[in-house]
């Protein structure tokens, strides 16, 4: 078995333990979340979207009301349940789900006129090449934007560190820099960065959806408390300690794209 494939076992492995509380997790994001996503994305009514990643569907179900058709596509069958049910509740009827992986795409070129793919590129081995798919499926002239945390050059190696022991299917979290640079050599203009910081988040709820395999959710608890202590920020989560709880706060890129 090839690295890719134990990789994506992995990858399936943990989302599928995961899919119910991270579907929790996203029910909670404010709508400010989603009204930031659409005054980015600027959706028009003939927009075709694919979702690449979309785990419960985070972005192609608050897409799909503004466009002709929205797909969304994950490796794991458990993260598309989710999203099959939040279709159903929210009674939408132009959106299809596939099951599939972003290193191969099962849609033609230029199929799409928006692709999207967030909090994603930090569980792949290989993002240029994911990156690279994405691109062929869009059209020239559409957009193609990437969303994912993206911690400081100085901060990588700690935020690794503690987002693998977390979630053992985390690869490498890219810098700011590393993302612009995913279309390097490809047809696509150089992207507008658009940098944010998902502020203040309760620790507790993020390790009641974390399986670990090689440590316990008291040692990762215990390792950040000790980070937020020391006041240096070594895990780049600018963890603080207030009223006996834990906050962390996740530095956030969203690179956009226009196909060329
Ligand atoms: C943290 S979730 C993000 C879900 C959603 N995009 C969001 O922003 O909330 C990451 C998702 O990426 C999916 N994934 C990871 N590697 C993948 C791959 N090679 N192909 C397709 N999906 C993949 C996982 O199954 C998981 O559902």
């Amino acid at each position: 078995m090839s690295l890719a494939r134990d990789h994506n076992a992995h990858i399936v492995d943990q989302f599928s333990q995961q899919a119910e509380g991270y579907a929790a997790l996203m029910k909670t994001s404010p709508s400010a979340a989603e009204q930031a996503m659409l005054a980015l994305v600027r959706p028009a009514p003939d927009d075709r979207v694919l979702e690449a990643c979309c785990g419960p569907g985070t972005m192609a179900l608050d897409l799909a009301p503004h466009v002709a058709h929205a797909t969304g596509l994950d490796l794991t069958p458990a993260m598309l349940a989710q999203a099959r049910a939040e279709q159903a509740s929210r009674g939408l009827t132009n959106l299809d789900w596939r099951e599939g992986d972003v290193y191969a795409l099962p849609f033609e070129d230029e199929a799409f006129s928006l692709v999207l793919c967030g909090g994603a590129f930090h569980h792949l081995e290989r993002p240029q090449s994911a990156f690279a798919e994405l691109a062929r499926v869009c059209r020239t002239g559409g957009r193609i934007f990437v969303r994912d945390v993206t911690p400081e050059a100085g901060k990588s190696a700690g935020y690794d560190r503690i987002e693998k022991l977390r979630d053992p299917s985390h690869t490498h979290a890219l810098t700011p820099d590393e993302m612009s640079g995913l279309g390097g050599g490809l047809p696509v203009q150089a992207p507008e960065l658009f940098p944010n910081v998902a502020a203040g988040l309760r620790l507790e709820p993020i390790l009641a959806a974390s399986f670990p395999e090689t440590c316990t959710i008291d040692d990762i608890r215990a390792l950040i408390l000790d980070d937020a202590r020391s006041g240096e920020d070594r895990l780049g989560l600018a963890a603080q300690e207030q009223g006996g709880e834990l906050f962390v706060s996740y530095p956030v890129t969203t690179a956009v794209w226009t196909r060329l």
